[in-house]
C-alpha cells in the first residue's frame, strides 16, 4: 500500500495529456492522509541497532553539535500544532484533521527519538535547548494559524532534505544512514501533505493577496536557508556542501514545492 501511495505522492504538476483531459491529481482527504501515515508506520525501515553506533571520534567531531539540535527540534510535544490544527479542523468541517496532526506529530517524533537513540548509543548527551528551538517559542503567537505553521514546516522539511542526505554522506555508520534514510523517505510525504494543506487554505485567493504571500514565503524561505546553513554548516560541509551547493539545492527543491502548494496544481 505505501509504495503506491508513494507513488502517487510523486505526481508532478506537468502533464503532456491533451486539454481536454484533466490529469491534475485530487488533494488527499484527512481520512486518506491517515491511511497512508498509519500504512507508513506499519512499513519502517530495519534499524541495524546491533552494530552499535559505529560512527568515527572523526565523523562524529563534525556533526555532533548540528545533530543534537535537529534531534531536539524533531522532539516538539506538539500540543501548540495540535490546538492549531483544531481551530482549522472547525473552520473547514474536517474533524479529521486533527487526529491526522497527531499521526504527523508522531512521526516527527519517531525521528527524534530514533535520533536520541543514536546519540545515546554514541555516548552523546542530548540537548536541551538550541537557538532555533528558542526562537520558536519566541514566534508562537504567529504559529497559532494553520498557514503559517504549514509554510514554516514545509520550509524547515524542505532543508531537512538536504540536511539528513548530508548526515547520511558524512558518516559510515549503518544505523545512521539508516536512520537518514528513514527519514528522508518520511519527509517526501511530509511536505506533499503541508503542501496540499495550503493549496486548500488559499484556494480561491486572489492575485493580489497571492502574490504577497509568495514574497512573504520568499523572505522566510532565505532567513530560514541562511540560519540553517550558519547553524549547521559544519555538518553539512562534511556532506559535501558548499554554500553554493547548498544555497542551489534549496531553492530547486523548495521550487518543487512551491508547484505543489498551488491550489490550480489540483482538480
Ligand atoms: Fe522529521
Ligand atoms: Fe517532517
Amino acid at each position: 500500500m505505501r509504495s503506491a501511495m508513494v507513488e502517487a505522492l510523486t505526481l508532478t504538476t506537468e502533464s503532456t495529456a491533451p486539454a481536454s483531459a484533466d490529469v491534475r491529481p485530487v488533494v488527499w482527504t484527512s481520512a486518506e492522509w491517515i491511511a497512508y501515515f498509519r500504512a507508513n508506520a506499519d512499513n519502517l525501515l530495519d534499524i541495524p541497532w546491533e552494530t552499535g553506533a559505529g560512527v568515527t571520534p572523526e565523523e562524529l567531531a563534525e556533526i555532533v553539535s548540528s545533530l543534537s539540535a535537529w534531534q531536539l527540534g524533531e522532539t516538539s510535544d506538539g500540543s501548540r500544532l495540535v490546538r492549531t490544527a483544531e481551530k482549522h479542523a472547525a473552520k473547514f468541517n474536517d474533524p479529521a484533521f486533527v487526529d491526522l496532526i497527531r499521526l504527523f506529530i508522531a512521526e516527527e517524533q519517531r525521528h527524534g527519538e530514533t535520533l536520541g537513540l543514536f546519540l545515546d548509543a554514541a555516548g552523546v548527551p542530548r540537548a536541551r535547548r538550541d537557538l532555533g528551538d528558542s526562537l520558536f517559542r519566541v514566534f508562537r503567537h504567529f504559529l497559532m494559524r494553520m498557514e503559517v505553521w504549514a509554510t514554516v514546516v514545509v520550509i524547515i522539511e524542505v532543508h531537512a532534505m538536504l540536511y539528513y542526505a548530508a548526515i547520511r554522506r558524512a558518516t559510515r555508520s549503518a544505523v545512521l544512514r539508516r536512520i537518514c534514510e528513514q527519514i528522508l523517505r518520511d519527509e517526501v510525504p511530509h511536505i506533499r501533505f503541508q503542501c496540499e494543506r495550503l493549496a486548500i487554505i488559499r484556494r480561491g485567493r486572489n492575485r493580489v493577496l497571492m502574490g504577497l504571500t509568495a514574497a512573504a514565503q520568499r523572505v522566510l524561505f532565505v532567513g530560514i536557508t541562511a540560519a540553517v546553513w550558519i547553524g549547521h554548516r559544519r555538518a553539512l560541509r562534511a556532506g559535501g556542501f558548499t554554500f553554493r551547493r547548498f544555497w542551489r539545492n534549496a531553492w530547486a527543491q523548495m521550487g518543487r514545492a512551491w508547484q505543489v502548494m498551488n491550489p490550480k496544481a489540483y482538480r
